[in-house]
């Protein structure tokens, strides 16, 4: 983020977004795509948001029609499953943007239930100026919920079987079909994913995607890094359960060096790619969830990310966890909403496994220690390449030293850990000085550095385990030599017995 493409490529972003908001009109030619003259003829609203539902997986969408039951039966619908409803964006070219179809696809293939799959395309009114896309939103909410009203009325189909997933704009106009829709009893579920953030940020539940909404609400944040003041996606919880994957500011494999990577793939397009990657990585992070049912990502309640990279929220008790997508434990205490943090991966399959390591250290050295590691760990199924840690302060007395630790792989259970201290040049010398001082005969109970135990706790399984040095004669670490760590007891008296 720090070269100056990217800083200009994010000002074209923002002031889109902010000179829309002003309702000033700016060019689309950055984006690579032609835009099509905004169809602004007087239609009825029937004709200017079309209710679409998806029969087959590569289908390019059915029409029904408020009041047509018969377009009911044209277009497969089964009062006796649910209905998923897509609801899109604000559109900067006019177009419905490709993730639609993968989603509709995915519902399709990836579900063991079958369930109705349709879409809200409400292209001609997201196709304007931000704000009156803004503005737009309440209109498609109301018209989402006459649908479902209608659908009560007409084929006695229970609003609570109704799952809307809103992307972006999306996200509002769900929450509005949510408040719309009156009566005693609430939508089902609605998904927010990486709702909009501009002109919603900060105003009251009613204007905006909130818990109020459906009888479950979930909501994916991917993009809320501020920029002049502004965020893409709304950083504040609107939902029961609010996942934020790696923080929610900005997600991985979307920086912008990714940019000439993407020109070979989508030419042009690439800036809209590189610029989109973030926001709509919660959809793909959600189709993700639907494609790879083996590979469910869990989040963890915490208050903030910096306490997450500690790993200190990795505990599942009293609903502390969840999972993030289509098969979230639809469960809530109270009306407060509940912050999830998680890390992914920066493609399909996103899942990651979780493990907080807390080192407790020993240092009598004069000097503090560089706080660089590399780790290899064993497990039962898997061994993991080496993992570089650098902790975030120089080791200067006895701590221990708690962080959070990610894998791809799925390596079962850890059973062996090898650790070794990376030196820097500077620290050879030191440890050189050491050594000829401190005589073998007089020296200390502890001398040098010591990695007293490694406590692991996995998230996924929950597991904690401690592990201790295998070789118990000479538990000092010694720059670049590696030390086996196995799975011992903790406080084992063994251990303390011989550490001299
Ligand atoms: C509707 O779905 C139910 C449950 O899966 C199924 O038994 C029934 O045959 C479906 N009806 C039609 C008309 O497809
Ligand atoms: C660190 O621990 C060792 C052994 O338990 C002890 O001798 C030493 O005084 C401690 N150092 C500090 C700075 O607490």
């Amino acid at each position: 983020m720090e070269s100056p493409l990217c800083v200009s490529i994010f000002l074209v972003l923002c002031v889109f977004i902010q000179s829309s908001a002003h309702g000033q009109s700016l060019g689309l030619g950055p984006f690579g795509r032609r835009p099509r003259a905004a169809e602004t003829k007087k239609a009825s609203q029937e004709t200017e948001i079309r209710f679409l539902l998806f029969q087959e997986e590569t289908d390019k969408g059915c029409q029904i029609r408020l009041n047509h039951p018969d377009t009911l039966q044209q277009c497969g619908f089964n009062s006796s499953l649910p209905l998923v409803m897509i609801i899109h964006g604000w559109s900067v070219d006019g177009f419905l943007e490709d993730w639609i179809w993968q989603m509709v696809a995915a519902l399709k293939s990836g579900l063991a239930q079958p369930v109705n799959v349709g879409l809200a395309d409400w292209l001609t009114l997201a196709y304007h100026h931000y704000t009156m896309a803004v503005h737009n939103t309440r209109l498609v909410g109301r018209e989402v919920a006459a649908l479902i009203r209608w659908l009560e009325e007409s084929v006695q189909f229970s609003r609570s079987n109704v799952h809307l997933i809103g992307y972006s704009l999306g996200a509002h106009v769900a929450g509005f079909a949510g408040s719309y829709i009156g009566g005693k009893h609430k939508i089902g579920r609605i998904t927010g994913l990486d709702a909009a953030g501009p002109l919603f940020e900060g105003s009251s539940p009613s204007d905006r995607l909130s818990p109020d909404d459906a009888n479950f609400v979930d909501a994916i944040h991917t993009f809320t890094r501020e920029h002049m003041g502004l965020s893409v996606g709304i950083k504040q919880p609107i939902a029961h359960y609010d996942f934020y994957p790696n923080g929610g500011y900005f997600q991985p494999g979307c920086h912008f060096l990714q940019l000439y990577k993407h020109i070979s793939k989508h030419g042009l397009n690439a800036i809209t790619q590189t610029i989109k990657c973030s926001h709509e990585r919660s959809v793909h992070l959600f189709i993700d969830s639907l494609l790879h049912a083996s590979m469910q990502s869990t989040a963890y309640q915490c208050s903030d990310m910096g306490t997450f990279s500690q790993g200190l929220c990795l505990s599942c008790k009293k609903g502390h966890c969840n999972t993030l997508g289509y098969h979230v434990r639809q469960e809530w205490q109270g009306k407060k909403s509940k912050k999830l943090f998680l890390a992914t991966r920066a493609q399909s399959p996103f899942k990651v496994y979780h493990y907080q390591f807390k080192i407790q250290f020993i240092n009598q050295l004069e000097k503090p220690v560089e706080p660089t590691f590399t780790m290899t760990l064993l497990g039962t199924k898997e061994e993991n390449q080496k993992i570089t840690i650098t902790l975030d302060q120089e080791i200067t007395s006895n701590k221990t030293y708690s962080f959070l630790i990610t894998l791809d792989l799925d390596i079962g259970e850890l059973v062996m850990i090898k650790f070794k201290w990376e030196n820097g040049a500077v620290w050879t010398n030191v440890w050189n000085t050491v050594q000829t001082i401190i005589p073998w005969s007089r020296r200390p109970l502890y001398s040098g550095l010591v990695a007293k135990t490694i406590r692991v706790k996995a998230g996924e399984t929950q597991q904690r385990m401690t592990f201790c040095s295998e070789n118990t004669d000479g538990l000092q670490l010694q720059p670049t030599q590696e030390k086996t760590f196995v799975r011992c007891n903790r406080n084992s008296k063994k251990l303390k017995g011989n550490i001299r």
